[in-house]
């Protein structure tokens, strides 16, 4: 496993993501992820399934100092008198004391982001989170955040994948010491059949997943990797024995294309960053 460091945080850089799984899938699979090495845990209130992770890891036997631990705050608890008590409903749920990393989940128009990142500081100031961040943030209202923000933001968690440039978000959160966090690797299911990515795979017989999730690492990001099929576990843990080329690289940077954007949700996301392509 490789790791990545953002403001005295030490991350996982693959994690395995529950988003759009029943309970019956996140117990049967999360076994699984134990097993192939998956450590890093990424739920969120809005998921619905944050007691049956915290389940399937206790009864998986996981140890809790190994795993890193994230969830998110649902936009309707936006204010202060849900926000904490959400908070503590989550951990009840994980069974948990702490998550290691708690995000805003997405930007929202209701709520300011100072006011966002005020209840997020005061949730990290009592303990019951180590780390915070932020997710869907465009690169102002991430600047805006990190500027806010009593307590370091370490990540923006987004959405990317060969068809979506983010080189400019990537930029600022670099400058700024953030760690991008990328959701949505297999752009819901065209990466694992992109020619191209199949082609680059076979020189290292590595599936296109395989591929794309490597090459998300490569870029410096924290990869996450959703699959509900326990028998698809292994084959996405298994990208560290392999490194694309600079010439890959450069291959796979080019898919990206103007309409790559999947994830847009009307009155939650904001005016996104203008694409390079
Ligand atoms: N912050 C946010 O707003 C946000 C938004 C979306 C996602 N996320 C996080 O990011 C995680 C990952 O993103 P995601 O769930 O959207 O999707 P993903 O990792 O892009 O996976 C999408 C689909 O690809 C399939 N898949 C996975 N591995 C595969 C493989 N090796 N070969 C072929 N198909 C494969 C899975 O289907 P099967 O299950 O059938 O294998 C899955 O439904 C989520 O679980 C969540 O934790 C965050």
């Amino acid at each position: 496993m490789k790791f990545v460091s953002a403001h005295g945080a030490t991350i996982p850089a693959l994690g395995f993501g529950v988003f759009r799984m029943s309970d019956e899938e996140v117990e049967r699979v999360v076994p699984a992820a134990l097993e192939a090495g998956f450590r890093h845990f990424d739920t969120a209130q809005i998921y619905q399934n944050e007691a049956a992770l915290g389940r399937a890891l206790q009864t998986a036997g996981a140890r809790r100092e190994e795993l890193f631990l994230t969830t998110k705050v649902w936009v309707d608890n936006y204010s202060p008198e849900k926000f904490v008590g959400s908070v503590d409903q989550s951990l009840e749920k994980l069974k948990v004391d702490r998550v290691d990393l708690l995000l805003l989940h997405w930007p929202a128009d209701k709520v300011s982001i100072a006011n966002q990142i005020e209840m997020l500081n005061a949730v990290h100031a009592t303990g019951k989170t180590r780390f915070i961040g932020v997710s869907n943030q465009n690169v102002a209202q991430m600047q805006e955040s990190i500027a806010k923000s009593a307590a370091p933001v370490i990540t923006n968690q987004v959405e990317a994948h060969p068809y979506l440039d983010q080189t400019a978000l990537a930029a600022a959160a670099s400058a700024a010491g953030v760690a991008i966090t990328a959701y949505f690797g297999m752009a819901d299911g065209a990466v694992p059949r992109d020619p191209q990515l199949i082609s680059i795979g076979q020189k290292y017989g590595k599936s296109a997943a395989q591929v794309a999730l490597r090459w998300l690492i490569q870029k410096g990001f924290i990869a996450l990797s959703k699959t509900a099929k326990p028998e698809r576990v292994a084959e996405n843990f298994a990208i560290f024995d392999f490194d694309l080329t600079d010439d890959d690289m450069g291959l796979i940077g080019t898919l990206a294309r103007p309409d790559g954007r999947l994830v847009s949700p009307p009155g939650l996301a904001p005016e996104w960053d203008v694409q390079k392509s």
